[in-house]
């Protein structure tokens, strides 16, 4: 089975840039699942999954709860249903990597059961993976309720503040309380932090992984809409993340 792993912390951070740059270097297969509403993996990427006639997941459920919709499935159970517009229509595949969105549909409406029913879909899905990405915000609820609560490793992608520095007590204890499963709590220090702040990091409880380096050219590509698959190998930020995932015992790809 695959590895399952979580980038988190709060808005901001640089937790989708991390995910971007960690798909352009862990070996493949890969699968990337975006359940942040802010819905910025697939744009950072280069991709457009509408445009690619693939749908959020939230957007089939919703779809599914109005009358008459999906009416060429007939009578099929609705765990039938789902696990079958799953896999037909919310799968963007490509050649690097393949990618589910969840979608932003979070507040219209009680999905409790329906999302039930996904917990099972995705981690099934990702057995055919050497990694499982999924970019996530910053509490873990949205992530035990509609998608697994076992997980190998957690990066918590940490800014220079105290909200921040208390936030990975909170995961921690949030984790508990949701009864998510991990492995590894990683903490990483991103592109704000200098030689100083980073001690502070160091000497956390966790296992500090390292910083992501600075790149204008982050920046840049991200304004654009350009993919961060394209970065050259010699970013900073592309050099630091793949540097983090080597010491997280990953396998990478050779550049
Ligand atoms: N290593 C980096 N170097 C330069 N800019 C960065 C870097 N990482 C992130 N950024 C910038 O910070 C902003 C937030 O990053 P993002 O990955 O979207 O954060 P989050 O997913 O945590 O909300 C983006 O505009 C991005 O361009
Ligand atoms: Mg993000």
């Amino acid at each position: 089975m695959g590895t399952r792993i979580v980038s988190t912390g709060r808005g901001g951070t640089g937790k989708t840039t991390f995910t971007a740059l960690a798909t352009k270097y862990l070996e493949h297969p890969l699968l990337l699942i975006d359940i942040d509403p802010d819905q910025s993996l697939a744009d950072m990427l280069g991709v457009d999954i509408a445009k690619a006639d693939v749908r959020t997941v939230l957007d089939i459920l919703y779809d599914l709860q109005k009358k008459g919709s999906y009416e060429e499935l007939g009578t099929m159970p609705l765990p039938e249903k789902i696990d079958y517009l799953f896999n037909t229509e919310c799968i963007y595949e490509s050649k690097n990597f393949d990618l589910v969105s969840l979608g932003v549909k979070w507040t219209e409406g009680c999905y409790c059961a329906p999302n039930n029913l996904l917990r099972g879909i995705i981690p099934r899905l990702s057995q055919s993976y050497s990694y499982t990405l999924i970019d996530a915000p910053a509490g873990l609820e949205h992530l035990n309720r509609n998608v697994t609560s076992d997980i190998d490793d957690i990066f918590l992608v940490l800014d220079p503040s105290l909200k921040s520095m208390k936030n990975i007590e909170r995961i921690q204890k949030l984790a508990q309380e949701v009864g998510i499963r991990y492995k590894n709590l990683y903490l990483i220090a991103n592109y704000r932090f200098n030689e100083e702040t980073e001690e502070t990091v160091r000497g956390l409880n966790g296992s500090y992984l390292g910083k992501v380096a600075y790149d204008a050219r982050v920046e840049e590509y991200n304004l654009a809409g350009k993919s961060l698959l394209e970065l050259p190998d010699d970013s900073p930020a592309a050099q630091s993340v793949r540097q983090i995932l080597i010491r997280a015992g990953y396998r990478v790809r050779p550049v």
